[in-house]
């Protein structure tokens, strides 16, 4: 029944939340792609899923649609925690999955980096869920087979609810219709 509320939508309403599914990574990063040309400065995307999901994948997208250079490698910053480009907006990329305490994440600049008009995108933010601002965009990546993805964008705030509106205007029609 179409209005009986879905269990896995937690508080959210089904319009704060958007599916999609692609058959391998090209499709992850055209998806990336597309949210990278809906944000704003100072959004705050949040990723997360196992090893190898496609959460860099999708940043791959994302670079490409702020308009940071094609030939410009974004790779994992596992190592570095921050990787910073420029784009038509800063993008501050980071991985807390190496990260040991909370109090590490001040030292990162991510939420001065917010402020000051950069993109902030955050791989693993799920090992320190209650130090990650309000508003937020949430992408949660779970593998369904060696190549398919499903990726659910939640938004919680006013603003991550304006922009994922904005996403799903620009999202293909078969993507709409999963
Ligand atoms: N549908 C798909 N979407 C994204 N990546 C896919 C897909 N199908 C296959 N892949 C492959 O999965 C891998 C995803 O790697 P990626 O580094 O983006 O993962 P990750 O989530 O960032 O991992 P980590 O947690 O180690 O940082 C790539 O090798 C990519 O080619
Ligand atoms: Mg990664």
């Amino acid at each position: 029944m179409q209005d009986q509320p879905q269990p896995d939508q937690g508080p959210l309403a089904p319009e704060d939340v958007c599916r999609v599914l692609t058959r391998g990574p090209v499709g992850t990063r055209r998806l990336g792609r597309l949210l990278g040309e809906a944000l704003q400065a100072g959004d705050v995307l949040l990723l997360d899923g196992p090893l190898g999901a496609g959460k860099t994948c999708l940043t791959q997208g994302l670079a490409e649609g702020l308009g940071i250079p094609r030939q410009t490698a974004i790779s994992s910053p596992s190592f570095t925690l921050v990787n910073q480009y420029m784009g038509r907006l800063p993008l501050a990329h980071a991985d807390l999955y190496r990260l040991e305490r909370p109090e590490e994440l001040s030292e990162l600049g991510l939420w001065e980096a917010a402020e000051t008009g950069s993109v902030v995108v955050i791989e693993w933010s799920s090992r320190f869920p209650d130090e990650m601002p309000h508003d937020h965009l949430a992408l949660v990546i779970a593998l369904r087979s060696p190549r398919t993805r499903e990726l659910t964008l939640r938004a919680s705030g006013p603003r991550a609810k304006t922009r994922l509106v904005e996403l799903e205007r620009k999202l293909p029609a078969e993507w709409r219709r999963q």
